[in-house]
C-alpha cells in the first residue's frame, strides 16, 4: 500500500532540532507495534537521516524489485512483530554529506510515499526533519495527515517553540494531535531521587495553545544509550521513560481508535 493508504497517518514535527522528535517517532512506532498495530516509519530527514542508526539497522539497504517499486526495511521488536522504515539512509553510502537542495529532496520524499511497497498498515508515522523548509509541507500534501504529533523541551523556551510548530500545522492546515514534552525532568538511576530541575513547559504550552497534552517524557540516559547503540529503547519496559512512552501509546490508540 502507499503510505498515503495507511490507516492513521501521523507527522512528529517540533519548532527546533535536538528536542527528540526521531526518539519519540521511534518509540512511537515500536510501541504501537506491541500493541499489534502494523506501522510504517518514514525518515523525512533526508540530510540527515538517523532512524536507522536509533534502529540498529543502518547497514541495511531498500531493494528495488523488478516493478520499480521497493520494499521496506522490516525491523523485528519480538515474535511475529516488527515496524517498516524508509529512509534515505538505506538509499546511500552515508560516508558522504548530502547536500540536496528542496526540490530533490520532495522527490526522494515522494519516491517514499509512492513507490516504496508497504505492508497493510494501521499506522504511518513520519519523522520530520527540524525547521520549517518544504518537508513539512510536501508531506502534509502527498499522505494528508490525521494530525502532527509536536515535541518540546519543558523549559520556558517550550512555549515559543511550540507556538511556532502549532503555526506550521496551522498553515498545513493539518491538526494538531497534541504536544509531548521531552527531557521532562530527572531521576537518579542509582538512588531514586527526583532531580527534577524544570518541568511542565510543554503543557502550559498546550494550555495556552489550546491543543491537546499527550505526556512527559524523563531524561533517561537509557534513552540515549539505546538510540546511540541501535537497540529500541521501548522494549525495556521497568524504567519511569518506557512507562511514559507505553501511557502516550495507549493514549494515542485511544484518542485515533476510540478504545484502548
Ligand atoms: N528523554 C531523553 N532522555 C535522554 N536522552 C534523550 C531523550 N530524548 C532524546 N534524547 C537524546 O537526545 C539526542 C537528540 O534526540 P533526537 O531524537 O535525535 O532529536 P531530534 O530528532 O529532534 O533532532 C539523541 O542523542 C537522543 O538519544
Ligand atoms: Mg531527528
Amino acid at each position: 500500500m502507499k503510505l498515503s493508504e495507511a490507516r492513521h497517518r501521523l507527522m512528529v514535527m517540533s519548532g527546533k532540532g535536538g528536542v527528540g522528535k526521531t526518539t519519540v517517532s521511534v518509540n512511537l512506532a515500536l510501541g504501537l507495534a506491541l500493541y499489534g498495530r502494523h506501522v510504517g516509519l518514514m525518515d523525512a530527514d533526508v540530510t540527515g537521516p538517523n532512524v536507522p542508526k536509533m534502529l540498529g539497522v543502518e547497514r541495511e539497504f531498500m531493494e528495488a524489485r523488478e516493478d520499480r517499486t521497493v520494499d521496506p526495511v522490516f525491523v523485528s521488536v519480538g515474535p511475529g512483530t516488527g515496524i517498516e522504515v524508509a529512509s534515505m539512509a538505506f538509499l546511500a553510502e552515508m560516508d558522504e554529506p548530502i547536500v540536496w537542495k528542496g526540490p530533490v529532496k520532495v522527490q526522494v520524499l515522494r519516491q517514499f510515499v509512492e513507490d516504496v511497497a508497504w505492508g497493510d498498515l494501521d499506522y504511518a508515522i513520519v519523522d520530520l526533519p527540524p525547521g520549517t523548509s518544504d518537508e513539512p509541507v510536501s508531506i502534509a500534501q502527498m499522505v494528508a495527515p490525521d494530525g502532527v504529533i509536536i515535541v518540546t523541551t519543558p523549559y520556558d523556551v517550550a512555549l515559543m517553540d511550540a507556538e511556532r510548530a502549532v503555526g506550521m500545522a496551522r498553515n498545513l492546515g493539518v491538526p494538531v494531535i497534541g504536544i509531548i514534552e521531552n527531557l521532562s525532568g530527572f531521576c537518579c538511576p542509582k538512588c531514586g531521587h527526583d532531580l527534577s530541575f524544570k518541568a511542565g513547559g510543554g503543557e502550559k504550552a498546550a494550555e495556552r495553545l489550546g491543543v491537546p497534552f499527550l505526556g512527559r517524557i524523563e531524561v533517561d540516559p537509557g534513552i540515549c544509550r539505546a538510540g546511540d547503540e541501535g537497540k529500541p529503547f521501548v522494549l525495556r519496559t521497568e524504567t519511569p521513560a518506557a512507562r511514559s512512552f507505553d501511557e502516550i501509546v495507549r493514549g494515542l490508540i485511544e484518542c485515533l481508535e476510540g478504545e484502548s
